[in-house]
C-alpha cells in the first residue's frame, strides 16, 4: 500500500516563496528526496500538491481505500480546514503532519492546527528534512 504525501496551497511555489522562511528548495526537489528515501525503505509513495481544499479531501478519501499512511503539509489549511480534519478522521492509518517552518515561532494564528486533532505526530521547523523524518516514522509504524 502506498504512502500518500499531500501538500497544500502555495507549496507549488516552494523555493520562490518567502525563501527566508521556507528555503530555496523546490517542491520537485522535495519530491525527489522523498522518492529516493522511499525506495531505500521499500515503500511506494503518491506525492501530490494542490491549492484547492477539495482536491486534498479527495486524495485523503483515495488514501482511505488505497493508502497505508498519510504525510500531510496542509499549509494554510492547517489553521482553517475542518473539511480536511473530517476527511482525515475517515482514514484509519497513521497520519503525520509536517510543517517546514516552526509555526510556533510565527504569528499566533499559525499556532492552532485543526489537523493536529487527528495527527499521530507533528514535525515543524525541520525545513524540508521534516518530510524525510515523517517518512521514517511512517515506515516504522506500518511495519508494526
Ligand atoms: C506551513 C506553515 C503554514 O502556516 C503556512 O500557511 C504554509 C506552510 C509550513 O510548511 O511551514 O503555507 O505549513
Amino acid at each position: 500500500k502506498p504512502i500518500y504525501v499531500l501538500n497544500g496551497p502555495n507549496l507549488n511555489l516552494l523555493g520562490l516563496r518567502q525563501p527566508e522562511i521556507y528555503g530555496r528548495e523546490t517542491l520537485a526537489d522535495v519530491a525527489d528526496k522523498v522518492s529516493a528515501l522511499a525506495e531505500e525503505l521499500g515503500l511506494s509513495i503518491r506525492f501530490h500538491q494542490s491549492n484547492h481544499e477539495g482536491a486534498l479531501v479527495d486524495w485523503i478519501h483515495e488514501a482511505r481505500s488505497e493508502g497505508a499512511a498519510i504525510i500531510i503539509n496542509p499549509a494554510a489549511y492547517t489553521h482553517t480546514s475542518v473539511a480536511i480534519l473530517d476527511a482525515l478522521h475517515t482514514f484509519e492509518g497513521p497520519v503525520i503532519e509536517v510543517h517546514i517552518s516552526n509555526v510556533h515561532k510565527r504569528e499566533s494564528f499559525r499556532h492552532h492546527s485543526y489537523v493536529s486533532l487527528r495527527a499521530d505526530g507533528v514535525i515543524a521547523g525541520f525545513g524540508t528534512e521534516g518530510y524525510l523524518l515523517a517518512l521514517r516514522r511512517v515506515a516504522s509504524l506500518v511495519a508494526k
